[in-house]
């Protein structure tokens, strides 16, 4: 059994009405706010955040943006800086999802300076990798993977800090999931070039994400560097997002 504790984290996106966000994060609470043996954590769009911080208060779930800038603060119209987040209760942020890859234009050297801003304002970031459906099929998958990796923790140190989730694009909302042997393979290769950058390789959480549902998250979260999920359509059904905790339990 590894002494890393499984993290189970919603990624709502763009999804919810102020109402929606209440119900759903009050369902969460209700079945799972004491939860000790898994860490729950909910990221709802920003305007949402003093709402559920509301509810998850007196709870043990956590709360996470699904983004930010890296400045402190100043004219940067529309942009959500770290203190912010830290301000409205959020212990963690997602960084470079692949959704901000392809919609936003995100790269790994801007992944790289949110990673840092991150880390001086106390924020756990998830930093997101993954490949897209050709590279799986070209067989580059470890070539991305390695690349991504080295150039999002371009100079960083700080990996007792981090956690990381692998998510393979082709598998986001798809439907289709990494089979349990495949994630691992991915998992073992962070693992791996952890292991090359830090004492620390053994105590960093790997999730993964891309299609988990309660009936294939015991097999995913069964595989030994498999840690925790980052869910997405899931995560916004409180039955099958209590379905993937319970599996991890
Ligand atoms: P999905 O999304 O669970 O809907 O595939 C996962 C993610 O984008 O984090």
């Amino acid at each position: 059994m590894s002494a890393r504790k499984t993290l189970v984290a919603g990624n709502w996106k763009m999804n919810t009405t102020a109402e929606e966000a209440l119900i759903l994060a009050g369902e969460i609470a209700k079945t799972y706010g004491s939860s000790e043996q898994t860490e729950i954590l909910l990221c709802p769009p920003f305007v949402w955040l003093g709402l559920v911080s509301s509810i998850i208060t007196r709870t043990n779930i956590k709360l996470g943006g699904q983004n930010m800038y890296w400045e402190e603060k100043g004219a940067y119209t529309g942009e959500i800086s770290p203190a912010m987040l830290k301000s409205t209760d959020c212990e963690y942020v997602i960084l470079g999802h692949s959704e901000r890859r392809r919609y936003f234009g995100e790269t790994n050297d801007l992944i790289n300076k949110k990673l840092f801003k991150a880390i001086e304002t106390g924020l756990t970031p998830i930093v997101c990798l993954g490949e897209s459906l050709e590279i799986r099929e070209s067989g580059k998958t470890n070539d991305v993977i390695s690349r991504q990796f080295e150039k999002c923790f371009d100079n960083f140190k700080d990996f007792d800090k981090v956690v990381i989730a692998y998510e393979p694009v082709w598998a986001i909302g798809t439907g289709k999931t990494a089979t349990p042997e495949q994630a691992q393979d991915v998992h073992k290769l962070l693992r791996d070039l952890l292991s090359q950058k830090t004492d620390a390789f053994d105590k960093v959480r790997l999730l993964y994400g891309g299609s988990v549902k309660p009936g294939n998250a015991a097999d995913l979260i069964g595989k030994d560097d498999i840690d925790g999920f980052l869910v997405g359509g899931a995560s916004l059904k409180a039955d099958d997002f209590c379905g993937i905790i319970e599996a991890t339990l």
